[in-house]
């Protein structure tokens, strides 16, 4: 039995309206998120294209929120001192971006953020075994990455439950990042996800607040914290 981490209600802006994301950040904090997940792509590493550091400067002064930003991109260390100096707080990298992801980890870390790793649905658990100690977050994709409104890919499940193995005891926090809503929250918190991404899940319909506490609720239930 293993202690429960905190559940995290992290939405992603890729979901928001992009004309005004200083607004929508500053909604979804008043709405209750925990994180701020900001969803970076180069087009090259995902077919899509996003944000980049100035953005995430530009939004910094607009919530006290963590900002979790999710670097789809490749290569990613020559980014990551700019993501560090525009306010992130996590970084996550794909396992998938380079050859050198111990390195990539540590200049996380030695530039005094924590550090995640996001694995695509095809990578195994097991990409993260030797590197395990240089982690804070370990991201789990349930959906293909590049894009918002997708379907969770059930099989997923099974890596949330083999990586909270694996984690043990170690602080180290499971993100669940894909077609996660309130319908599902209790899935993924049940096989071992605390920190809940949700696009399409929270920013759907405009109650932010209402889909925040309807995942939080359901996911904590799920695993106990509350009744
Ligand atoms: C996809 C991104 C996800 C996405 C989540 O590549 O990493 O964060 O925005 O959006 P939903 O919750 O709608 O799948
Ligand atoms: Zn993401």
């Amino acid at each position: 039995m293993t202690t429960q981490r905190p559940i995290f209600i992290a939405p992603s802006i890729l979901s928001a309206d992009f004309a005004r994301l200083g607004e929508e950040v500053r909604a979804i904090d008043d709405a209750g998120c925990d994180w701020v997940h900001i969803d970076v792509m180069d087009g090259h590493f995902v077919p899509n294209i996003t944000i980049g550091p100035d953005v995430v400067a530009a939004l910094r002064p607009h919530s006290r929120k963590i900002f979790d930003v999710h670097l789809m991109i490749a290569p990613c260390d020559p980014y990551l001192e700019a993501f560090a100096k525009a306010g992130s707080d996590i970084i996550a990298i794909h396992a998938e971006a380079g050859p050198h992801l111990d390195r990539s980890l540590q200049a996380i870390r030695a530039l005094g953020k924590k550090a995640g790793v996001s694995l695509t649905p095809s990578t195994p658990e097991s990409a993260i075994e030797y590197v395990i100690d240089k982690l804070d977050l370990v991201l789990v994709m349930t959906v293909n990455p590049g894009f918002g409104g997708q379907a969770l890919i059930p099989a997923q499940l099974e890596k949330i439950r083999r990586l909270k193995m694996m984690i043990g005891e170690r602080p180290i926090d499971i993100q669940v990042d894909g077609g996660v809503n309130a319908g599902n929250a209790a899935d993924v918190a049940r096989a071992g996800a605390n920190a809940l991404v949700g696009g399409s899940g929270v920013f759907k319909g405009g109650d932010y607040a209402g889909n925040i506490a309807a995942m939080r609720q359901s996911a904590e239930r799920a695993c106990g914290i509350s009744i």
